[in-house]
């Protein structure tokens, strides 16, 4: 297809997801948060009063996972089983459920096709970020990114985002990264993939940075 993707991976707290959306407004794209579905998925685990700890449980949810979104307008709203849940998903506690549904391979199977689907019919172009973009979901990006931080200063920024202390939160994000990791290493750029730190740069310059990769389409 003619569509520009653009595959954006990072770590918890490196800003991607803020850093993702503000450079595809900028270059007129749809923008695709994929930690959405897994977020909608543990969440509607805890909704059925199940643990997003068992496989079993976690798959017997999957079968009654209906994953709506739209991408308009670059605020995207999800829905599961026709529930807006765009706000509940952002929830602290939802991000240990994400991960821990996210290690199940089926579930990795099921969103991938779903995200595939959207990338595919995406015009102009799309933002898509995420942990395997780069790697799993959009190989063959036109342009593929993978953004970082120094751990401490992601800690730093997630902490100043939800009013908490930097160090339960540093730990948090370290449990996660270590789970995350088992599912693909988002920490090491894959070949041809950009590597951008966003430890030293304003989140405007990080921005820039993206778009002008996109513009060099190198
Ligand atoms: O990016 P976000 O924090 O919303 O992602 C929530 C969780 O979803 C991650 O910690 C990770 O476990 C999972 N995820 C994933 N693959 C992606 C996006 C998110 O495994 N492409």
């Amino acid at each position: 297809s003619e569509n520009v993707v653009v595959g954006i991976d990072g770590p918890a707290g490196s800003g991607k997801s803020s850093v993702a959306r503000a450079a595809a407004r900028e270059l007129g794209f749809q923008f695709l948060d994929t930690g959405a579905a897994y977020r909608s998925l543990g969440w509607l685990v805890y909704d059925r009063g199940a643990d997003p700890g068992i496989r079993e449980h976690v798959l017997k949810t999957l079968e009654q996972f209906d994953y709506e979104i739209s991408l308009e307008s670059g605020s995207q709203r999800v829905l599961v089983n026709g529930l807006d849940v765009t706000a509940q998903i952002r929830a602290e506690h939802i991000s240990g459920a994400a991960s821990r549904v996210a290690v199940v391979p089926e579930v990795r199977t099921r969103v991938n096709e779903i995200f595939r689907g959207l990338i595919q019919s995406a015009e102009p172009g799309i933002v898509v970020e995420g942990r395997d973009i780069t790697t799993v979901v959009a190989p063959d990006a036109d342009v593929r990114i993978l953004l970082t931080a120094r751990p401490e200063i992601r800690a730093e920024r997630r902490a100043s985002d939800v009013g908490e202390d930097a160090d339960a939160i540093a730990k948090r994000i370290r449990d996660r990264d270590d789970r995350d990791m088992g599912n693909s290493d988002f920490m090491e750029p894959a070949d041809g993939v950009h590597l951008v730190d966003s430890s030293d740069l304003s989140f405007n310059q990080t921005v820039q940075a993206v778009v002008n990769l996109v513009h060099g389409r190198t």
